[in-house]
C-alpha cells in the first residue's frame, strides 16, 4: 500500500511516516550503515527525513547530507534549531550552519526544539526572514503544549506555523486530551516522535499479542495506531534495514475496531489534561 499523506496548512502534502535520525552520526563506525539506512527508507518511500542541530552535534545532518545527495528533490526535510540559539539572528545563523552541514539550498521545515527563554516573537520574525530568503520553505515548533501554541498564535506572523512535533504513541496519549483536537481543528500536523517509544513499546504484552493475530509486529501496530490518526506524521528511527522494511510494512495494516478497543484498554486514553511530556 502506498504511504498516507498529509496536509500541511499550505496545502502542500507530506508523507505520514518519515524517518527519524537521533542518535545517528555520532559513530563514525556506524557512518556507512545509517546513510544505507536513510537512503532504503527513501526508496521505500519515507521521504520526509527529520534531523535536527542538536543530534550528535550536526553529525546527524552529516549523514542525512549524504544520504539524500543527488536525489534532494524527493525529500521532504526537517530541521531544527536549538532554543538556545534561538534570538532572531541566532536562528539565522543556525540555520545557516544546518544548512551547510545538509549541504542543500532550502529546508523543508525547520522547527524550534523546544520552548525558548528567547521571546518566541523574535524567533518567528527570524523564520519569516528564512522563509523570504529562501533559505526555508516553512517553520514550525516542537514541544509545544496547549499553552505554548496559544502563545504563539498572540505573535505577529505565528498564525504561519506548519507543524507541532511532540512525544505522541500509544503510551504516552496525553495530547488527545487537548493538543491534537487543538491541532487538528486548525489544520496543524502533529508529528509523533518517538513512536514506538524508542523501542520499548516492542516488550508490551498486549501489542505483542495484538500483533501475533494480525502476523505483525508490536512495531507496526504502534505505527498503524498513529497512522490512523488525522494530522499526524510519524518518524520512526531506525539504522537496521530489515526494521525500516518493517516499520514501512505498518501502512498495509487493517486494524478492526474491535481490535482497536483492546489497544484502547490496553493503553487508556487521558480522561483529564497531563502536561504535554518530553524526551
Ligand atoms: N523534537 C524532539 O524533541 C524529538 C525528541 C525525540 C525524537 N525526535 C525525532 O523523532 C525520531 C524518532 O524518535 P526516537 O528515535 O526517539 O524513537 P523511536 O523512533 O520510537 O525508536 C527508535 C529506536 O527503536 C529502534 N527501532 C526502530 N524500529 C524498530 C522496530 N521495528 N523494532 C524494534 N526496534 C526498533 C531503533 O533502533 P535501530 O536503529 O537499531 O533499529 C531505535 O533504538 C528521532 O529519531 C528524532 O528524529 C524528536
Amino acid at each position: 500500500m502506498p504511504i498516507g499523506r498529509v496536509r500541511l496548512p499550505s496545502g502542500e502534502m507530506v508523507p505520514a511516516l518519515g524517518q527519524g535520525t537521533w542518535k545517528m552520526g555520532e559513530s563514525a563506525r556506524r557512518h556507512a550503515d545509517e546513510v544505507r539506512a536513510l537512503q532504503l527508507g527513501l526508496e521505500l518511500g519515507m521521504t520526509l527525513i527529520d534531523t535536527a542541530e542538536m543530534y550528535a552535534e550536526g553529525g546527524a545532518e552529516e549523514v542525512v547530507a549524504e544520504a539524500i545527495a543527488g536525489r534532494r528533490s524527493e525529500v521532504f526535510l526537517v530541521s531544527k534549531v536549538m532554543p538556545g540559539n534561538a534570538s532572531r539572528a541566532g536562528t539565522i545563523a543556525a540555520c545557516e550552519r544546518s544548512l551547510r552541514r545538509l549541504k542543500v539550498d532550502s529546508i523543508d521545515l525547520y522547527l524550534l526544539h523546544w520552548p525558548s527563554h528567547h521571546p518566541i516573537a523574535d524567533t518567528v520574525e527570524a523564520f519569516e526572514t528564512l522563509k523570504r530568503d529562501g533559505k526555508i520553505r516553512h517553520w514550525g515548533v516542537s514541544n509545544f503544549d496547549v499553552a505554548d501554541m496559544d502563545e504563539l498564535l498572540g505573535v505577529p506572523n505565528g498564525g504561519n506555523v506548519a507543524a507541532n512535533q511532540v512525544l505522541y504513541n500509544l503510551a504516552r496519549r496525553g495530547i488527545e486530551y487537548d493538543l491534537l483536537p487543538w491541532c487538528q481543528e486548525r489544520s496543524i500536523p502533529i508529528m509523533a516522535y518517538s513512536p514506538i517509544e524508542q523501542g520499548r513499546l516492542t516488550h508490551h504484552p498486549d501489542l505483542i499479542r495484538i500483533a501475533k493475530t494480525y502476523q505483525a509486529t508490536p512495531a507496526q501496530i504502534a505505527l498503524a495506531f498513529l497512522l490512523d490518526r488525522d494530522g499526524v506524521i510519524a518518524i520512526p528511527k531506525s539504522s537496521n534495514p530489515q526494521r525500516i522494511e518493517e516499520n514501512r510494512g505498518s501502512v498495509d495494516l487493517d486494524i478492526t475496531d474491535e481490535d482497536w478497543a483492546v489497544l484502547d484498554a490496553a493503553f487508556p486514553p487521558p480522561s483529564r489534561k497531563k502536561s504535554l511530556e518530553m524526551l
